[in-house]
């Protein structure tokens, strides 16, 4: 056995390691190389040692020498250079892959590191961007249903990511608070005499209104009416638009706080927002030359995008008759959230059907000259919620199923699977619990799957506390929670010295924990929260194979249960830290 490596540097971190790697290319191929080289010093996890890299063998056509040549003078080069103080080994396998497995203390190292540190590792952005990030945004006088039920969830776990990385995040809430619908609702809304509605009266009124307006012309012409009255800045239909837009607003609050949503009134930049804007923007295309006129309305014909004939798409930036419509409005999202907002990095969470809208508008507004790098404008596309009959998810008389009915289901299944399970809580925890595991469940399902695909809502499958679930994973972290309880040293006191995997287990966990800063900074630039719940199911999975080979209270020595109970610890706070960047509450005791 070496010494371990306390007095030289603690070169204990991925990062550090391949930091080595690079400089070893460096000094026997040269800056150039190396700078061409840098993606691949990146180390992975293998399974025939703890790391593997393959640079050798991206190097190898470069610098025209065979793969395995070039690892052996890497091999060199990094035992010269001291780096098996920090490995048990180094070993060239297969075509010139380098294996490298870490000396135990080098793990211990590395492990007591995140421990020490509050962000458990994760380094944040050194150039930190302003992210606009658009989600949620149903529209206004309508009940959300299903279908919002990705995009806020989704939105919500990402604006939590990137927020934790170190970035600046502007929430923005694009309520549809303006346009056409809203002249047969505020008739209607006059013609029931009232000035408030029953609260979830939403969907009756919003059918009402629609069911007068396609079979009363007298009704459809008032209703045009009102458009025009609305958008002339009629203060009598102000009034009532504001009353709708308030109801609106605090029927949403109350949903997003039973989710555990993060959306605030404050976050609300609706549609109505813009209106201002939007002579500027017609008026600024003209000047650059982008406007077509095309049967009476305003388009702009934005490169490369072509109709099913072939024919060039129009994106119709002002209708026939002068009204502006959704993608007016965007277009002023855009100048408005690189502008007034500061932002470098603008996400649009909206549904893969309107991947052609957002595309035509964002291409628009690189034509205007309005977008350009360093300036990003993403589309953070997501699936569709589908039933059983893998068909969209509806109720059995074929309605939409709205997010809170979801939300009170959620609540009443996970109580029944508190009742049973945990007989010993109070009835305040027991409520509190069953919340956490009914909204932890719902958003799991969702956040678990990528969000490119679509995926059958499956009651008994989310709510089970087994495979990849948020109440498995609410229900390992209470376990490690409880584990802890009952020793009296607690994760605080634990002797650095003693943490050394050496275990098959430890060892896994110890690697697997130290994944966790690499996860999640692959979920916020990737916008892939899906990883972060494959990362934390893996991590639970490890654990739990630890703690059946591994005693931990009954462990020989105190000194092997001091560092098992470390792991534990560390465990622990992986989980509820990565649960807590999905938006999702790890209880105590389950
Ligand atoms: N209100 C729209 C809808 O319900 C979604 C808005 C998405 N955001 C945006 N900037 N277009 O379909």
């Amino acid at each position: 056995m070496a010494t371990p490596p306390s007095q030289t540097s603690p070169v204990s971190r991925v990062s550090q390691i391949e930091a080595r790697i690079a400089q070893a290319v460096d000094k026997l191929f040269g800056a150039e190389q190396a700078i061409a080289a840098q993606a691949a010093v990146k180390l992975s996890r293998s399974q025939h040692a703890d790391y593997q890299c393959n640079v050798a063998l991206a190097l190898a056509q470069k610098v025209k020498q065979p793969p395995r040549k070039v690892a052996e003078a890497l091999l060199g080069e990094l035992e010269a250079g001291g780096l098996g103080t920090v490995c048990e080994t180094i070993e060239i396998a297969g075509p010139g892959y380098l294996n490298l497995t870490l000396r135990a203390e080098a793990l211990a190292e590395a492990l007591l590191a995140m421990g020490d540190d509050a962000r458990l590792g994760v380094t944040s952005a050194a150039t930190p961007d302003t992210v606009v990030i658009d989600y949620s945004s149903p529209n206004v006088a309508k009940e959300l249903h299903v279908g919002h039920l990705r995009g806020t969830i989704l939105g919500d776990a990402l604006a939590r990511v990137l927020d934790h990385l170190g970035h600046k995040v502007v929430r923005q809430n694009h309520l549809g608070d303006w346009g056409t619908p809203f002249g047969m609702l505020l008739e209607n809304f006059v013609d029931d005499g009232a000035t408030e509605l029953a609260r979830g009266d939403w969907t009756t009124f919003y059918q009402a209104a629609r069911a007068k307006f396609d079979g009363d012309p007298a009704f459809a012409e008032r209703a045009r009416r009102r458009v025009v009255l609305l958008q002339g800045g009629d203060e009598e239909t102000l009034v009532l638009w504001r009353a709708l837009v308030a109801q609106s607003v605090s029927y949403l609050e109350e949903l997003y706080s039973r989710l555990d949503v993060t959306l605030r009134p404050a976050d609300i930049a609706g549609e109505s927002r813009y209106n201002d804007e939007l002579d500027g923007v017609v008026e600024e295309l003209r000047k650059v030359d982008l406007l077509v006129e095309s049967d009476c309305a305003l388009c702009v014909f934005p490169a490369g995008f072509k109709g099913k004939t072939g024919d060039p798409l129009p994106l119709i930036v002002r209708k026939q008759g002068g009204g502006y419509g959704y993608a007016s409005t965007d277009l002023a999202t855009i100048r408005h959230r690189m502008g007034a907002l500061g932002g470098t990095r603008l996400l649009y969470v909206v549904g893969a059907p309107q991947q052609l809208h957002l595309a035509m508008v964002f291409a628009v507004a690189r034509e205007a000259g309005w977008l350009k790098p360093p300036v990003v404008a993403e589309h953070v596309s997501f699936g569709a919620v589908l039933g059983a009959d893998k068909k969209m998810f509806k109720t059995r008389s074929g309605d939409n199923v709205s997010l809170s009915s979801l939300v009170d289901e959620a609540c009443v299944r996970a109580d029944a699977a508190v009742a049973a399970r945990s007989p010993s809580l109070t009835a305040e925890e027991r409520v509190a619990t069953a919340r956490a595991i009914g909204v932890g469940a719902l958003k799991y399902a969702d956040l678990s799957t990528d969000r490119n695909k679509d995926y059958v809502f499956d009651w008994d499958r989310m709510l089970a506390f087994e495979g990849n679930t948020g109440p498995y994973l609410q229900y390992a972290h209470a376990r490690i929670r409880s584990l802890l309880r009952h020793d009296t040293l607690r994760e605080q006191t634990i002797d650095p010295r003693a943490l050394r995997p050496i275990e098959p287990a430890e060892r896994a966990l110890a690697l697997e924990l130290l994944d966790f800063s690499a996860t999640v900074q692959t979920v916020g630039a990737q916008l892939a929260p899906h990883k972060l719940c494959t990362y934390l199911f893996q991590l639970a999975t490890r654990f739990t194979t630890f703690y059946e080979q591994c005693p931990v209270l009954r462990a020989d020595t105190t000194e092997i249960r001091d560092a098992r109970l470390a792991l534990a610890g560390l465990t622990a706070r992986t989980l509820a830290t990565g649960l807590g960047l999905l938006g999702i509450t790890a209880p105590e005791r389950m």
